[in-house]
């Protein structure tokens, strides 16, 4: 069996296992469930998500690298652990790895995830830059002398980037992603009715009924339940889409004028291949329904969401193999890592 090269997508949300070949091997939040007084690790993914907001006062279900930046590195490293044996109890040879690690992460983090993957069985272990693995699972050949900008709008951070020569030519990153549209939500609700829903809550809601479209849509209404702080028993409202949208397009905005800021600093040649081509949209963010649309109308430029946006990160992870030699500054950490 020939050697096997995986990609991480180590999200602040979602965690994704991904091979060239194979695809997605494990889709699964970024969530620890643990024991708060032992501080032991009980179960990671899928199940430590469900029991999230949830959970006895014994136990707590822990994002460990919420907000975009690792405040846990032991739970973090427990996790990556925990996700890769998922899949490595399956092979025989040891993978070599590339984790895509969310931006803003140290150095001192990175080496423990590092540190966690190869303890977890890995051959080698590299990392990569969230924007250089955006735009190689986007399919962009960033060897050209030719600029591209991409937006990768993830859980905790919102990324762009213009990459060009197989390098990131000038970038931005702003906290201020899918999760914070939640936040948004919940604090809107808390304010207009008086309803404390939770975080699974407002992200249901957000996925049925969000958007930033200022094109006529066709209604939904959803019905969303949690505490009603004036009684202090359990409650219930229904929503609409002009509702959720005023809750979040202050934040959609924040967005848009990060995407102004790095174009306003591109240089002119790269910007006017950027005029000709287009931004490009990826991260599950980036399903926000008219958030395309609202970045294309605000920058006058083309704005195209990659087709199964949420898994473009992963992707270009397994992809990277294909360039350990000539990416300048997709690598973070210079040094490989052999056992
Ligand atoms: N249909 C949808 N509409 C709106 N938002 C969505 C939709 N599907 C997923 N999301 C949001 O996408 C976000 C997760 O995106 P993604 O998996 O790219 O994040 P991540 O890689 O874990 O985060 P980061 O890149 O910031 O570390 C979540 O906030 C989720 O609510
Ligand atoms: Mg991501």
């Amino acid at each position: 069996m020939a050697s096997q090269d995986i990609g991480l997508d180590l999200g602040t949300a979602i965690s994704i296992v991904y091979e060239r070949e194979r695809g997605v091997l494990l889709k699964e939040p970024s969530v620890v469930g643990i024991n708060q007084k032992t501080r032991q690790v009980i179960c990671v993914g899928e199940e430590a998500y469900e029991m999230i907001g949830r959970t006895p006062d014994k136990i707590r279900a822990v994002m460990p690298m919420a907000d975009g930046v690792i405040s846990d590195f032991d739970l973090t490293s427990a996790m990556v652990r925990g996700l890769l044996r998922k899949v490595y109890h399956r092979s025989l040879v040891k993978p070599r790895l590339i984790i895509c690690v969310p931006s803003g992460i140290t150095d001192v983090e990175s080496r423990a995830v590092v540190g966690a993957a190869l303890g977890a069985g890995s051959r080698k272990v590299y990392l990569i830059e969230e924007p250089v693995a955006a735009a190689l699972g986007a399919g962009m050949d960033i060897s050209k002398p030719r600029g591209r900008l991409i937006i990768d709008i993830g859980g905790g951070t919102t990324d762009i980037a213009v990459l060009s020569l197989n390098g990131i030519v000038c970038k931005k990153s702003i906290r201020v992603a899918g999760r914070r549209f939640d936040s948004d939500i919940m604090r809107y609700i808390k304010n207009a009715y008086g309803l404390q829903i939770g975080e699974r809550t407002a992200e249901r809601l957000k996925v049925q009924a969000g958007s930033v479209s200022f094109e006529p849509e066709e209604e939904v209404e959803v019905e969303v339940k949690g505490l009603d702080t004036q009684t202090g028993l359990p409650g219930r409202v229904v929503l609409g889409r002009r509702e959720v949208k005023e809750a979040i397009i202050d934040a959609a905005m924040l967005i848009v004028s990060a995407v102004r800021q790095v174009l306003e600093v591109t240089p002119p040649e790269l910007a006017g291949d950027i005029y000709s081509d287009g931004l490009l949209l990826s991260g599950g963010g980036a399903y926000l329904h008219g958030l395309d649309r609202l970045l294309g109308a605000e920058t006058g430029l083309s704005t195209q969401r990659l087709e199964a946006p949420d898994l473009v990160v992963a992707r270009g992870t397994a992809l990277a193999f294909d360039h350990l030699d000539t990416l300048v500054d997709g690598f973070i950490i210079p040094q490989t890592h052999n056992h």
